[in-house]
């Protein structure tokens, strides 16, 4: 089954047919929200808001391990992750949507593994390509069919925020090689390689970095919320697009 895993903007999909909701516990505790189980071009999804119903939950406070377990027990073994971003890389520009196909964590106190020695016993995963191969392309092809320009790569910068970042982070980020920096990726995209479901990214550029292009002296909240509502219709069309090559 596929997991849609909404960011900001995107706490429900509409488009869902015969939508039920999963209340489920785990192990590690509540997830963000119910599971939403319904179906997308004929084909079965399960969609969880990352940050709950409501989007009270703030990056460093949702609980990612009890997110990836619930979705895997529901069955989901792929996942197409939106989480919305700060555009670094010059040229993505509010509006813009990427798929990366790499990532750098500059996350810290966060639950990030479930092989932690206590539950599971460790275990080294490879994370090399963090992204999964054929979702990513499934997904790139999705988005061409919607007429959209897709970024096919770029590195995906995960914060801790909830802050933004001061322009010198930025700078650093940029040094680095990141692309785009968010703040949830991390230890989403972790959690599910260790769990056993592959997962691609759709990022949304909502905003200029801090320090960046029109954001020089600051960055707009407003813009943000506007700009993430406006692209999250778009970003529904390409999921529709990636359930109806589910499985090809
Ligand atoms: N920084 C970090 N996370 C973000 C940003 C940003 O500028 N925009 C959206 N999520």
């Amino acid at each position: 089954m596929i997991g849609i895993i909404g960011g900001s903007g995107l706490n429900r999909i509409a488009e869902l047919v015969t939508p039920r909701r999963v209340v489920m516990a785990t192990p590690y505790g509540e997830p963000s929200a119910a599971l939403t189980v319904g179906s997308l071009h004929g084909v079965e999804v399960v969609f969880l808001a990352r940050h709950g119903d409501g989007h009270t939950i703030a990056p460093h406070r949702i609980n990612y391990r009890a997110n990836i377990w619930a979705l895997h027990a529901q069955g989901v073994r792929e996942v197409i992750a939106v989480t919305t971003v700060g555009g670094i890389r010059e040229g993505l520009d509010p509006g813009a949507l990427v798929a990366p196909d790499q990532i750098i964590d500059y996350t810290h106190g966060r639950e990030s593994t479930f092989f932690d020695g206590v539950a599971q016993p460790l275990q080294h995963i490879d994370f090399t390509r963090p992204f999964h191969g054929p979702m990513r392309s499934r997904l790139l092809q999705a988005g061409a069919a919607a007429g959209e320009v897709l970024r096919d790569g770029g590195v995906y910068g995960a914060t801790q925020g909830p802050r933004l970042e001061t322009a010198a982070e930025i700078e650093r980020m940029a040094r680095d090689g990141a692309d785009v920096v968010g703040m949830t990726g991390m230890p989403e995209a972790a959690l599910a390689r260790e769990i056993g479901i592959d997962y691609a990214m759709l990022c949304v550029v909502v905003n200029a970095a801090a320090g960046r292009g029109s954001n020089i002296e600051g960055v707009a909240m407003a813009e943000i919320t506007a700009v993430a509502e406006a692209a999250m219709r778009r970003v529904a069309i390409i999921l529709g697009g990636v359930a109806q090559r589910y499985g090809r």
